[in-house]
């Protein structure tokens, strides 16, 4: 699969100061993989079609940090409700989930295209998916707790992040991710945006590492390492690729960089 680019839009300053520190060394090798905007969803259309003016249409699929019933009524999703035209979109978007119950960590992909209401025209800027990954049940309430922030805040957003890149559909030149549970879900931003930058890490070193080491360091990352499930190929493989196997050992989330298990040079070109 050709890599899409990934475009990180937060109006939230701290997040996009945050992503900039995890991925920075990273990025700056291929600047054209991972765009960071500072700013409203709004002004980074208006962006990128300036940027898109006189050369060939690009095609952008975006995450909605959604909840489990699909109404787009707050945090990233109200900037999407807005631009896609309110309520008549609203109920046409539900219905593309079916109005159904869409679990945390499951993902839905929405055509735009299918859309036949003209008035809508949701595909007018070259958007051409919603990728609807319920960060929630319903915004009743954070879902971060402080006495568990390995399974509240790392897991949750590395699992979107992570759930999101995996499944984004074929043809589309850039996916749009907005911070993840870093609004109504109340995950501290640290937390969030180390694990987002970990998943996107792992997609930008794709084809450099083999799917069962990037197994081993997830399990690592997300604190549930298990000695059976890491193979003595992957450990040398580790080693060969200049994953530390002391720092990987003793990993954790929520203090340790992730530099410190994923060598900056594991990059695709
Ligand atoms: P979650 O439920 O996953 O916390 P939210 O939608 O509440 O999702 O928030 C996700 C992120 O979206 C937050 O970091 C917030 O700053 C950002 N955000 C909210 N509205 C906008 C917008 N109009 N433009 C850009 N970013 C936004
Ligand atoms: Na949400
Ligand atoms: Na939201």
């Amino acid at each position: 699969m050709k890599p899409f680019r990934i475009i990180l839009c937060d109006m939230n300053k701290t997040v996009t100061e945050l992503w900039t520190d995890f991925i920075q060394k990273t990025a700056t090798k291929n600047p054209n993989l991972v765009y960071i905007y500072s700013g409203s969803f709004d002004s980074l259309i208006q962006k990128l079609k300036q940027d898109n003016v006189n050369k060939t249409k690009r095609l952008y699929s975006v995450v909605s940090p959604g909840n489990s019933f699909g109404y787009l009524g707050g945090g990233f999703d109200l900037a999407l409700y807005n631009y896609f035209g309110g309520a008549p979109f609203e109920k046409w978007f539900r219905k593309q989930l079916n109005n159904e119950y869409k679990p945390v960590g499951s993902i839905t992909i929405v055509d735009l295209n299918k859309c036949e209401n003209k008035s809508l025209n949701p595909t007018r800027d070259g958007m051409n998916y919603i990728v609807h990954c319920p960060t929630m049940i319903t915004p009743n309430g954070p879902i971060f707790n402080p006495s568990e922030p390995m399974k509240t805040g790392v897991e949750p957003v590395f699992d979107a992040t992570w759930n999101s890149l995996r499944y984004a559909p074929e043809n589309t030149d850039a996916m749009i991710i907005s911070g993840l549970c870093t609004g109504y879900a109340a995950v501290p931003e640290s937390l969030s945006c180390k694990s987002m930058i970990f998943a996107i890490r792992l997609y930008l070193c794709d084809g450099l590492l083999s799917s069962e080491c990037k197994n081993v360091l997830i399990m690592h990352f997300l604190g549930s390492p298990y000695k059976a499930y890491f193979p003595k190929e992957c450990e040398k493989e580790c080693e060969r690729v200049g994953i530390d196997m002391e720092k990987l050992r003793t990993f954790n989330a929520l203090t340790d960089s992730i530099d410190s298990i994923l060598p900056p040079h594991l990059i695709i070109e």
